[in-house]
């Protein structure tokens, strides 16, 4: 009877021993699904790393668009690194795959080449980064958000604004830079709206170049060459931003004609507001860099938490239909500059008119 009771006793020890086990292994999973919700916690907490590769930091617009994202972001919780690739395409390529060994959760991009990043953010799809378009679509590959305005209408209502003025005459179309693929998006705007005009005869479009990287001084030597080809006889330039604009008017100055040819622009850069406000530019598209910049943060971070981005509107970039968050531009005249860019606090009033004489500006608001 003894070894039963001894038998009784093994198996209760057994059993306990048994569901001690059994416990530690259901704690253990606790613990694992406990250090799964502690890792999903911690991925929930985990500060996100954004790097900021940026086309170039010499147009004024950049310079802002940086900083907002970089407030908005840390904001956000977010660490930003950022690097300029000074409009060297090569440069940014180099930047970018050293940022990528920084573990970095997202990658936001303003190219210099839509059309040459297809490399890089394949690699970072492969390492499990997010990747976003800034202001300009990468082509060709996987990108999980395009932040940008609706590049089209910007071309659209600098060519409306300038047919209102000139429905009748010769237009130049100074284009952006060929390597941008806004500068197309730009252009099919702009046609969309002058097309009518050429095809009853109206306008005739007696030159079309487009301005390397954006650059005001080889817009300037553009603009020379156009007028003598033309013997000065230009009515209007379809220029697609205000850096290019500036350098067609200096050429338009030498020859006494500033402020008699109209031109359109794009960015509402302080000097190109300035230019509006003394006459010599027609018009500028702005585009409110608080709301890009601001907007990119947020589904930067968003990205980098795993989480889905709502977006109402696509656009192919050869390779997929990528989310595109699209913004509203604005149309700024002379008119206009206190309503806008004044009252956005993007220009102060006394900046905008440093060079108009106190008794022809419009009242201070
Ligand atoms: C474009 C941008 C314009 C202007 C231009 C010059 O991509 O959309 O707003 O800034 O670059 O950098």
């Amino acid at each position: 009877m003894k070894w039963m009771k001894k038998a009784f006793s093994m198996m209760v020890l057994l059993v306990f021993a048994f569901a001690l086990v059994a416990c530690g292994e259901d704690a253990g999973k606790g613990n694992e699904s406990g250090n799964n919700k502690n890792s999903s916690n911690g991925q929930e907490n985990k500060k996100i790393k954004i790097a900021l590769s940026v086309t170039d930091l010499s147009l004024e617009r950049w310079q802002h668009d940086r900083d907002i994202f970089i407030d908005k972001a840390k904001e956000l919780g977010a660490d930003v690194i950022v690097q300029s690739a000074d409009n060297d395409e090569t440069k940014q390529l180099t930047q970018i795959q050293n940022m990528l060994s920084q573990g970095i959760d997202v990658l936001v991009i303003i190219p210099v080449n839509s059309d040459s990043l297809s490399p890089v953010v394949d690699q970072a799809k492969q390492e499990g980064v997010k990747v976003l378009a800034y202001d300009r679509l990468i082509t060709n590959c996987d990108v999980d958000a395009y932040v940008s305005f609706d590049n089209v209408r910007v071309g659209e209502l600098q060519a409306e604004y300038l047919v209102k003025k000139v429905p009748k005459g010769n237009y130049f179309l100074m284009g952006g830079s060929p390597t941008d693929n806004n500068a197309k998006l730009f252009r099919e705007g702009q046609m969309n709206v002058l097309q009518t005009f050429i095809d009853k005869g109206d306008i005739k479009i007696v030159g079309d170049q487009w301005v390397k990287l954006w650059d005001a001084n080889e817009a300037m030597k553009i603009m020379e060459n156009a007028l003598t080809a033309n013997n000065n006889k230009i009515d209007a330039v379809v220029a697609s931003n205000d850096s290019t604009a500036g350098g067609a008017i200096q050429a338009l100055a030498a020859q006494g004609l500033a402020g008699k040819v109209a031109i359109s622009g794009q960015d509402a850069d302080l000097a190109a507001v300035q230019r509006i406000a003394e006459g010599t530019q027609t018009m500028t598209v702005y585009k409110p860099i608080h709301k890009i910049a601001a907007t990119a943060a947020e589904i930067a971070v968003k990205l980098g938490k795993g989480e889905k981005i709502e977006t109402d509107d696509t656009i192919n970039n050869g390779k997929m239909d990528v989310p595109y968050v699209k913004l509203e531009p604005i149309m700024v005249d002379k008119d206009n500059l206190i309503d806008t860019v004044i009252k956005d606090g993007f220009h102060s009033y006394d900046d905008v008119y440093k060079n108009v004489p106190e008794d022809q500006r419009p009242p201070r608001p």
